[in-house]
């Protein structure tokens, strides 16, 4: 990671997250634990909206992609057939003083990052999260919380080919949690123990896969463009060397330009046959496809292409959030894609202690609720109403005034030139829908 910065202070990205309900710190009652976040009313939202889009771009708008949805747990020798047993390890120090952990390559003069002790030699650290299958805690029932969603879909190779009859290039996707026991969780919900990945498996004829790489790098990237993220923040770079996974002809990680320098997003990576082949060999399955064409079978070779779902998710917040000064106050907005603004309306009563417009306003959001995310609010005035509403990101506020009694109609408020539009109440739903492009 750089040290260069970006605009936005992680401080005010956290404060927020916390102050309006995206994300809380995990048992936090009890003092917090390292490594994993709840995601509150809004950052539950935000989450099930990319991993929609995510799924209706490379699921559903495409002919070569089916689903997957395997279980956490599998069996121990799927870790070793993976390699992830022996390989899936980061070198780790101990100060000698704070008995305090670290990795190394996280540790910058060789002395402890806390109270400046001296450090351990390095040894190395399995980062799969053990736990035992049944009553007994012997070795036999040890497995582990799946470090990565992918084997369950090389473990369902045949499965799938066999009940989809796709012809290569064909893919599987997957969304789902993952473990990882980091020695030193950091930088918010970027670096956790417990994430949720949605990865891609495509299967490719041995010989275009670098050609296939190239164009799933490319599209990857390009997707997080199309939901908002500005493209300057946004690089791609490629593994060298020691940094190359043990499963990986070649990776190229999509980095974004966070508050604490550039970090990963996205991995893409060519693993070749090696999945596949190493399953055969801790099995005797066949794991090949057979080529109408040459009459072979062959093993396929793999594109994975590798996202976190809460990174995504804390890219996209950091990237939505802007400061301006309205008439002299500061003005906190996250301008969110419409797809993924977790709230779509907000609608208030001018006035509420009028019982004709809390009842008017509670109809109209009744009316929008089955076909949108709706918020009824009528806690603070119109104007704190507002602001609560621009930090969540909401699209439109719609609110019931006075004249509604007269006219009618009611003002659409939009999120981000805060124009004002007066709509008659029969007319509110198809307006809305028409500017969320679902008309
Ligand atoms: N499946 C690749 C990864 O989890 O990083």
């Amino acid at each position: 990671m750089s040290e260069e910065k970006t605009t936005v202070d992680m401080d005010a990205i956290v404060s927020l997250c916390k102050r309006r309900g995206f994300i809380f710190q995990s048992s936090e009652i009890y003092g917090g634990v390292g490594g994993s976040w709840d995601y509150g009313p809004f950052g539950v939202e935000l989450k099930r909206n990319i991993k929609d889009v995510w799924w209706r771009d490379v699921v559903q708008c495409r002919d070569d992609m089916v689903g997957l949805d395997a279980g956490i747990l599998m069996h121990p020798r799927v870790w070793e057939a993976s390699g992830h047993v022996d390989g899936f390890t980061d070198p780790l120090v101990d100060c000698k003083n704070c008995k305090k952990r670290f990795r190394a390559d996280h540790v910058e003069d060789g002395k402890c990052p806390e109270c400046g002790g001296e450090l351990t030699e390095p040894r190395m650290f399995n980062l799969m999260l053990k736990t035992f299958l049944g009553p007994v805690e012997d070795e036999a029932s040890v497995t582990y919380l799946r470090p990565e969603t992918a084997q369950g879909m090389f473990v369902n190779f045949a499965n799938v080919l066999d009940v989809s009859r796709k012809k290569l290039p064909f893919g599987i996707a997957q969304i789902g949690k993952a473990f990882r026991n980091e020695i030193t969780p950091r930088n918010f919900t970027f670096r956790t123990r417990e994430f949720e990945q949605m990865e891609i498996e495509y299967f490719v004829k041995p010989g275009t896969d670098e050609e296939w790489h190239e164009r799933w790098v490319e599209e990857r990237f390009e997707w997080y463009v199309q939901y908002g993220i500005r493209r300057e923040y946004l690089r791609l770079r490629q593994h060298e060397g020691e940094e190359l996974a043990h499963y990986a002809k070649a990776t190229f990680d999509i980095e974004y330009l966070f508050p604490f320098g550039w970090a990963e997003l996205e991995g893409i990576s060519n693993r070749t046959d090696f999945d596949l082949r190493q399953h055969t060999l801790f099995t005797g399955r066949e794991m090949s496809y057979f080529d109408e064409e040459t009459g072979n079978h062959i093993v396929p070779y793999i594109i994975e292409p590798s996202g976190g779902v809460d990174r995504a998710a804390l890219a996209f917040l950091v990237d939505a959030y802007h400061e301006e000064r309205v008439r002299k106050r500061k003005r906190v907005v996250l301008r969110f894609h419409p797809d993924l603004a977790p709230i779509k309306v907000a609608v208030f009563p001018l006035l509420r202690n009028r019982p004709e417009l809390v009842a008017l306003a509670k109809d109209v959001a009744s009316g929008l609720r089955p076909h949108m995310m709706t918020v009824y609010d009528d806690t603070a005035s119109i104007g704190r109403l507002y602001r609560r509403q621009d930090e969540i990101g909401t699209l439109y506020c719609v609110t019931v005034d006075v004249d509604t009694l007269e006219d009618n109609a009611v003002t659409i408020r939009d999120r981000d030139s805060m124009e004002q539009i007066r709509v008659p109440v029969p007319e509110v739903r198809d307006t809305l829908l028409q500017k969320l492009g679902r008309a």
